[in-house]
């Protein structure tokens, strides 16, 4: 409980000077930004679906802040350009407390770094995905042994969803509705021009 009293702030019964109160304000402030433990979920996100939200809600209750971070990967063929993808991910996960949305180029230890988070977020949902996270997350580690891959398993209805066959599903003109939020079925079913 703060309360000012003629240029002295009580806190909880102690007496501070405006002054000192404001030094210990600017102080704290950083230092807690620094004590931040951050995460870095990166993907082709390509789109976002609901398997995607309901990682970024677990990496949430393990981490202050988590970084939706999408690969500027010019070797893989996209459906949704980079600004589409960014875009359907700030209308969906951008909408939810501590989460920012990011692009990155380049290795992803390299942003982890220049981001000062100690964490890369996976999801892991089934046997299939685990050779090519395990690859990664070791070399990962290799790269950059202050940045640990954690794997986070999604809601067992979303096991079997993956952006490919959600994609494939609109592009034959199934309903994805189940599977992805309302602006990505819509930006798919424009894709497919239905
Ligand atoms: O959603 P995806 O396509 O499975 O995501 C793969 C991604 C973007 C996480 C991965 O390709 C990646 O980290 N790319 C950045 C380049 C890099 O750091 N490569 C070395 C990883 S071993």
């Amino acid at each position: 409980m703060t309360n000012e009293v003629g240029g002295f702030f009580v806190i909880q019964g102690f007496l501070l000077s405006r002054h000192c109160f404001q030094s210990a304000f600017h102080f704290l402030i950083p230092l807690r930004i620094l004590q931040m433990r951050r995460a870095i979920y990166p993907g082709s996100f390509d789109p976002v679906t609901n398997g995607h939200l309901d990682v970024i809600g677990r990496a949430l209750k393990l981490f202050d802040e988590v970084i939706v971070a999408v690969a500027r990967n010019d070797e893989k063929q996209a459906l949704f350009s980079l600004e589409e993808r960014l875009n359907l991910l700030r209308e969906t996960a951008g909408k939810i407390d501590n989460v920012r949305i990011a692009e990155f180029k380049g290795l992803l230890v390299e942003f982890a770094r220049t981001k000062g988070a100690g964490a890369v977020i996976r999801g892991l949902r089934a046997i299939s995905d685990f050779e090519f996270e395990f690859q990664m997350a070791l070399m990962n580690r290799k790269l950059e042994a202050g940045v640990e891959t954690i794997f986070l398993m999604p809601k067992e209805e979303y096991t079997y969803l993956s952006s490919r066959i959600v994609k494939e599903i609109a592009r034959l003109g199934g309903d994805v509705s189940n599977f992805v939020p309302a602006c990505v079925a819509k930006a798919l079913s424009r894709k497919f021009d239905r």
